[in-house]
């Protein structure tokens, strides 16, 4: 998963091929309409003013994106506080960390009129953050899906590393088995000790697949480390313990996506695609508690949205575009499926903070 989507060559990433949006492979919420950046900068406005008062808060805030992407996300948050909020638009230093050069290119380029305007965009590494120094509002959407995992097995009562391999005679990738080694056992024993999580589950049939997520925590750490006040928005593709680790889910969640549409069949054209795994709810939350993190909630993106004023645009469509329906049309289908619970509205936003003593983050995207 790893090489398929970070290397620089060959990378479905890396190399800078990726193809986000309408017309590309698969669409992210930013990619597919600016709203999405404008309802949650209301949210970020919100958190940064909270920040703002508190006694622990001196000089400047940081926004910060993991991973994005073409970079519609950030440039819809500078775009908001431009036309809504130049005030604190100075004292924002917006920063990304991207691992992958080819979308870094494919971002500066997006974010081109904006650099050119001064505005205080730089890409960096979590790691030349001061430990505690970060004030301000971290999001990573739709990246921790993109975090290679391991590919767990059930064969005749014991559990393997699932690997890939390739047949050189036939030119094929394909899928092999592994024992497993005692880094992936002592996980699974965390997650059964831990939150009482059986892999396999019980009543397991016989190839049953599952996913470990091995990078989850060390990100958040690190993220701990370097945070000092302000909140840490991830939103993902996510389901619970319960369902994640069931028996029912035979064949885990990992998805190669191309043009618009999910493939079984990860191996398909391997560099080509977008490679995705849902994330397990309950065992992000129970892990960034564990490190340290306050838990602010868990909300729906569909119930975030209209929290944060998505209905009432909705109603203003007709108004503001009365001349041109065939826009108006285009607006209110993106808004649609950002909210549709069959659609991009079924993500979670996972809210989480480091803040004072006593003191809880209010956020008006969650009830
Ligand atoms: C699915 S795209 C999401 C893009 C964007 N956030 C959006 O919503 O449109 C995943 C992005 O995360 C980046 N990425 C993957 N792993 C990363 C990591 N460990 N750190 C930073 N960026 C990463 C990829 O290169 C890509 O830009």
């Amino acid at each position: 998963m790893d090489i398929v989507l970070n290397d620089p060559n060959n990378g479905y990433y890396g190399s800078g091929k990726a193809n986000l949006g309408i017309n590309g492979d698969f669409v992210t919420s930013p990619s597919l309409t600016g709203d999405f950046s404008y309802f949650l900068s209301i949210q970020i406005e919100e958190w940064l003013e909270q920040i703002k008062n508190s006694t622990k808060f001196k000089g400047d805030f940081n926004i910060i994106e993991f991973g994005s992407g073409k970079g519609c996300l950030i440039k819809g948050i500078i775009h908001y506080f431009f036309i809504n909020n130049k005030k604190i638009l100075k004292d924002i230093s917006f920063k990304i960390i991207e691992l992958n050069p080819g979308m870094k290119i494919m971002q500066k380029n997006n974010l081109e009129e904006f650099l050119n305007y001064g505005v205080d965009i730089s890409w960096i590494k979590l790691e030349d953050f001061e430990d505690k120094s970060i004030n301000g509002i971290i999001i990573a959407n739709e990246v921790l899906d993109a975090f290679p995992v391991e590919r767990i097995q059930y064969f005749q009562g014991n559990l393997y590393q699932q690997n890939v391999s390739f047949n050189e005679k036939i030119g094929e990738l394909f899928l092999s088995k592994n024992n497993l080694d005692e880094n992936l056992k002592r996980k699974i024993n965390y997650l059964r000790n831990q939150f009482g999580i059986n892999i396999p589950p019980e009543d397991a049939p016989e190839g049953w697949t599952t996913e470990l997520h091995v990078h989850q925590s060390e990100w958040l750490k690190q993220i701990y480390k370097k945070l000092k006040l302000g909140i840490l928005l991830i939103i993902d593709y996510a389901i619970e313990s319960k369902k994640y680790y069931s028996s029912q889910k035979y064949d885990g969640t990992l998805l190669a996506y191309k043009n618009q549409k999910a493939i079984n069949d990860f191996l398909f054209s391997p560099g080509d695609c977008d490679l995705t795994c849902h994330i397990c709810s309950d065992i992000l939350i129970e892990k960034a508690k564990d490190i340290g993190f306050g838990f602010n909630g868990i909300v729906k993106q569909g119930e975030a949205l209209l929290l944060l004023g998505l209905a009432e645009k909705l109603y203003d469509i007709q108004n503001s575009y009365q001349k041109d329906i065939s826009k108006a049309l285009l607006k209110r289908e993106a808004l649609l499926r950002l909210v549709d619970p069959l659609c991009l509205g079924d993500f979670k936003w996972f809210v989480f903070d480091v803040a004072e003593k006593d003191f809880k983050f209010k956020s008006k995207c969650i009830n």
